[in-house]
């Protein structure tokens, strides 16, 4: 394996700043605004996240999915309900998800808790998805061990055949889970690696406290 000097690599993070008179009192609102920033800079899927969940096993495990929607309800991704996470997330419902924004320098982190979302809402957006996704989505017992990645393609081709001109039927295992959140994180990097933390915790009362964790 080549010699990496990894002791070396380092980043100085001193192009932007987030202070409090900047932050928004809704941590929707400001999740928004870093969201939007990110879009505009055209980093590579915006809306890629990372999903940490831990099962009855308390081993947690951790993976990328696509963010779809989100507003002051919460956080919606798609996925195989059978699937590690999905079966992590109906023995416990508490996840944390990132956003890590490598333009700007920036980090959000989101915890809260995972319920699916309603039957007509998965079905409909699972037919807006293109044909081969929703025929893989049909085929993939996802997370479970498969033989060879040719039976995978002859079951996708069978099923190809079988379906002709056809709807693709939305499985019962397939679907979205909405995350609300009960604590937001803003990390922004600065220089000195003094970076700036804000975090926002909802209360009892449903107000969201702002607070500067030490970077
Ligand atoms: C950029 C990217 C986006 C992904 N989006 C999703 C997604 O939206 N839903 C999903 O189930 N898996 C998605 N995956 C695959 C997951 O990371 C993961 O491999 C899969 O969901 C199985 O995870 P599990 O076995 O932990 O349940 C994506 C992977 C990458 C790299």
């Amino acid at each position: 394996m080549a010699n990496r000097d990894l002791h070396n690599m380092r980043e100085s993070y001193d192009a932007f700043s987030l202070l409090e008179q900047d932050c928004d009192s809704n941590p929707f609102k400001q999740f928004d605004k870093w969201f939007q920033q990110a879009v505009a800079i055209d980093d590579l899927e915006p809306n890629a996240m990372q999903i940490a969940t831990v099962g009855k096993d308390l081993k947690p495990t951790i993976r990328t999915v696509l963010l779809k929607s989100f507003d002051e309800n919460g956080f919606i991704f798609f996925t195989n309900y059978d699937s590690t996470k999905g079966k992590q997330i109906s023995e416990n419902a508490n996840v944390a998800l990132l956003f890590w924004y490598r333009t700007h320098q920036r980090q959000i982190r989101i915890e809260g808790v995972a319920s699916k979302t309603p039957k007509e809402e998965n079905d409909s957006y699972f037919h807006s998805r293109p044909r081969d996704s929703q025929l893989a989505a049909f085929i993939s017992e996802q997370s479970r061990v498969v033989e060879s990645r040719a039976i995978l393609d002859e079951r996708f081709k069978q099923k190809e055949i079988e379906l002709q001109n056809q709807e693709i039927p939305a499985r019962e295992n397939w679907g979205g889970f909405l995350i609300k959140p009960s604590l937001f994180e803003f990390w922004q990097g600065r220089e000195n690696r003094l970076h700036d933390r804000i975090q926002y915790t909802k209360q009892a009362n449903g107000i969201w406290e702002m607070e500067r964790l030490m970077p």
